[in-house]
């Protein structure tokens, strides 16, 4: 009883407060999937995949991207079409560069956005929603768009009322992974564009694993991240962590969707997700001297005699999460 209270506090951190809290049985009814709500695909896309940098409700000053309403402010202005907005919006995030970046004071501000790689059918759904609806925005936003523009209308489209629908197991797990990696990637971002990448090694040794640790606290959940090529010994995959890693690594290979994969074992859920690696893990898991530079690498071998962490390309399985949780 008490880990499902503990859920339900969870799930209603997760989402703002929205979440029913009058019922005791959120997991088993979260099985049947059923659900009146149809929400467009390109706006789970932009929740998971976009806001644990471009966040809509983190404070003006904590913020480490421009929240997507300011991207959809300078990319659509009253005569842009939406072919045009896509193939911009698809264009951009292709190959993220300065010359081609519209948002030049966040260009400034936080660095060019590190390339990624999606899907293009998937950012395709995420420019479609963006276009047709009004999306989340922060309050502080349009005051100062106004001040700038003196316009009011940067948020054009479609008005959704919020509904919550009861959340599957894995949307569940999902969600664990999403509130773990804001508070390492925020953290982590923040630390490489203020102090330099090997401030940000420190911050990775010390800060990492006592932040999935109090996230794990927070969630009531085990959460780790491990590896088949771990850095630290002790995120090391064990033989099921290893099946899902292959999983993966051949569903990337092959373009396939990739999908948490959710186990239910006798008294807990098992949950694994891919962590994939972009440009900026690179200066840290990339090539020896010629992306981890030798200063850092020095570092690192002192810190991790046993590295097998290194040799990463962009767009590879770095490891998954693996997360544990109470039904
Ligand atoms: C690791 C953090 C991070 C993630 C994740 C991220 N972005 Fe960004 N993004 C940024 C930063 C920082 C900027 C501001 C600098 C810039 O404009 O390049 C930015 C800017 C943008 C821009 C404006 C580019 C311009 O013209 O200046 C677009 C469009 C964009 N992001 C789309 C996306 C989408 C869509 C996703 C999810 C699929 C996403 N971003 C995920 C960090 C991120
Ligand atoms: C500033 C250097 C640095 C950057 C940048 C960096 N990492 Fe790491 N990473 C580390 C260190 C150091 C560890 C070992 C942490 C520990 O001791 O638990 C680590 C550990 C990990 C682990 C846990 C498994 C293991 O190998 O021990 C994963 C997964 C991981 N990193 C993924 C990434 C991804 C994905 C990125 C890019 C988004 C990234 N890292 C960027 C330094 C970095």
């Amino acid at each position: 009883m008490k880990t499902k209270i503990n859920l339900l506090l969870i799930l209603i951190f997760l989402s703002c407060g929205k979440s029913k809290s009058n019922n005791s049985n959120y997991l088993d009814k979260s099985e049947n999937k059923q659900s009146s709500t149809t929400e467009h695909p390109g706006k789970k896309l932009l929740k998971n995949q976009c806001f644990v940098c471009h966040n809509p409700t983190i404070s003006k000053e904590s913020r480490i991207a421009p929240p997507m309403v300011a991207v959809k402010a300078h990319y659509i202005s009253e005569n842009t079409s939406k072919e045009k907005f896509t193939k911009d919006f698809v264009a951009f995030l292709q190959k993220p560069s300065k010359e081609k970046a519209k948002l030049k004071g966040a260009v400034n501000r936080f660095g060019v956005m590190p390339y990624q790689y999606y899907k293009k059918s998937h950012l395709e759904k995420i420019a479609e929603y963006i276009y047709d609806y009004e999306i989340q925005e922060p309050n502080w936003f349009s005051d100062h768009w106004k001040k700038r523009n003196g316009n009011s209308n940067y948020n054009q489209g479609k008005r959704v009322i919020n509904q919550e629908k009861n959340k599957t197991t894995s949307e569940i797990g999902l969600e664990f992974v999403l509130g773990t990696k804001k508070v390492l990637g925020k953290n982590l971002m923040r630390t490489i564009q203020s102090q330099g990448t090997l401030k940000a090694l420190e911050f990775c040794n010390e800060k990492a694993i006592h932040l999935t640790d109090s996230m794990s606290t927070k969630f009531n959940a085990i959460i780790r991240r491990v590896s088949d090529k771990p850095r630290n010994q002790d995120n090391l995959a064990n033989k099921r962590e290893n099946e899902v890693i292959e999983i993966y690594k051949k569903a990337l290979i092959d373009s396939l969707d990739i999908n948490p994969i959710t186990e239910k074992n006798k008294d807990n859920i098992q949950f694994y997700y891919p962590i994939i690696t972009n440009g900026m893990c690179l200066q840290c898991h990339g090539k020896p001297k010629e992306q981890i530079k030798s200063d850092l690498l020095l570092h690192l071998d002192k810190l991790y005699p046993k590295d097998k962490a290194k040799g990463y390309k962009e767009n590879e399985i770095r490891g998954i999460w693996s997360i544990s949780f109470k039904e």
